[in-house]
């Protein structure tokens, strides 16, 4: 099919759409905050990483479309799922994830044009001319596809190096084109769909370190000789090793004095409980106070499909319950929850979540964890279920008091039954695997 013919579909889609979210906006008024909602009190988006595969799964799609305002394909847009090989365009998962964004009226985030990783191995091969004649035609070949439909594109993702230098990332695009290839391709993409806005994206550049420097004086640069950039993205991943920095309102508002917007572009923080809740507060508060700090994308829905799903860096768990860095950015947003929204700080109801780890592993058993974190009310117990696949047994439990139906334990607490709102505690158990190896399914947490 040819371009031309997608994108009057894709145009005459877009109308339909609009009209069916204005519907939704006027059945909502009475309803609590979401993410969305109390961040576009703010004057803000607020938006998700999302995966083509996983909107089929009715709660996955449920809380992607009551919660978020924008999204940004997780790995759709990239080169390798685009162009994989030279010429051939292919945009069926993208397609997917813009058609359902645009049926719930929400916006999307272009990422990625330019970036050494997910590059198919034919780009490294081109000489540098016929390099360069491709990086223009596979961002004209995106951007053409979607123009008018995607309000920022991350243009150029990722071309600095870590560490101390400041220096560019070596790639067939710096190696062969030089520090230019950055400046070619937002020329090019402003020329493509002049309604987007072009950002610069990129991960430990969160804090004023020699990394952000280097971005900070390339924007600085480009925007003295009026290269056309609008809009820096921090990726903002964040875990113990890579806290959220202290600096990071200071750097965003620096970046921000140079006449660009900034985005909080794939934030994610490991962590639970109310740690985790008071570092996404940060992050918030931080967005919020700078002026052109236009929205934050969280990297995806829910820990159980993170891209570092063994750190639990999201704001939903697994069962897609709101864990209290969800509760910690609502009210940061200023947002306020329903009172009957368990979960919601103050709403006097006690919840909790549960999620597990596998701690140990041999090859006749393994340990597993349960992690129990009380939601944004204290809580004086808690009950937390534990399917096992049919082969396996239990033979130690410890921190809890298990009772069997069949394969599934149900525990209680033993000693640890009272938490703080946010607050965690956990039971570990060992397990004979005769011959299975499957992970037990873990039940909704339930607290009084
Ligand atoms: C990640 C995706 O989340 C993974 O599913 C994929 O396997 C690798 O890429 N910086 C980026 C994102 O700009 O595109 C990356 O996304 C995470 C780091």
């Amino acid at each position: 099919m040819s371009m031309t013919v997608r994108r009057l579909t894709r145009a005459a889609t877009a109308g339909l759409v609009a009209a069916a979210a204005l519907t939704a906006a006027a059945h909502s008024a009475e309803a609590a905050d979401t993410l969305g909602s109390a961040a576009a009190g703010q004057g803000r988006y607020f938006g998700t990483a999302v995966a083509a595969n996983h909107l089929g799964e009715a709660d996955y799609a449920a809380t992607l479309d009551r919660e978020f305002s924008s999204v940004t394909p997780e790995n759709e847009m990239k080169w390798d799922a685009t162009e994989p090989s030279r010429g051939t365009f292919s945009f069926g998962s993208a397609d997917r994830i813009v058609d359902h964004a645009q049926s719930q009226g929400m916006d999307v985030r272009g990422h990625t044009l330019v970036w050494h990783s997910q590059l198919p191995s034919w780009v490294g091969s081109l000489g540098a001319s016929d390099l360069r004649t491709a990086m223009n035609d596979h961002i004209n070949g995106l951007m053409g596809h979607y123009k008018g439909e995607i309000h920022s594109w991350d243009v150029v993702n990722e071309a600095f190096q870590d560490g101390g230098s400041g220096a560019r990332r070596s790639s067939p695009f710096q190696d062969k084109l030089g520090n230019g290839f950055i400046e070619e391709a937002f020329r090019t993409a402003r020329a493509a769909d002049p309604a987007a806005k072009l950002c610069y994206n990129d991960y430990n550049t969160d804090g004023v370190n020699a990394k952000s420097n280097a971005v900070y004086d390339m924007v600085k640069d480009f925007k003295s000789r009026g290269v056309p950039i609008d809009c820096v993205g921090f990726q903002s991943h964040f875990n113990s090793n890579s806290p959220v920095p202290s600096d990071y309102r200071q750097n965003l508002q620096r970046f921000a004095d140079l006449g660009v917007d900034v985005q909080i572009t794939e934030l994610d923080i490991e962590g639970s409980g109310s740690a985790q809740a008071a570092d996404y507060t940060k992050v918030v508060e931080a967005c919020l106070a700078v002026s052109r700090c236009t929205g934050m994308t969280v990297w995806g829905v829910t820990d159980k499909y993170s891209w570092r799903s063994s750190g639990t860096p999201l704001l939903f768990d697994g069962n897609y319950s709101e864990k209290p860095a969800y509760d910690a950015v609502l009210s940061a947003l200023g947002g306020s929850g329903d009172p009957g929204d368990p979960g919601d700080p103050g709403d006097g109801t006690p919840s909790c979540t549960a999620t597990y780890t596998r701690t140990a592993d041999w090859s006749s058993g393994y340990n597993g964890q349960v992690t129990i974190t009380a939601g944004g009310e204290p809580i004086s117990s808690w009950t937390a279920t534990v399917t096992l696949p049919a082969q396996q047994s239990v033979s130690a439990l410890w921190n809890g008091t298990p009772a069997w139906s069949g394969n599934v334990m149900t525990v209680r607490p033993s000693w640890n039954g009272t938490l703080a709102a946010g607050a965690s505690t956990g039971f570990g158990f060992t397990v004979a695997k005769n011959g299975s190896d499957a992970a037990p399914a873990i039940g909704i947490c339930t607290a009084s």
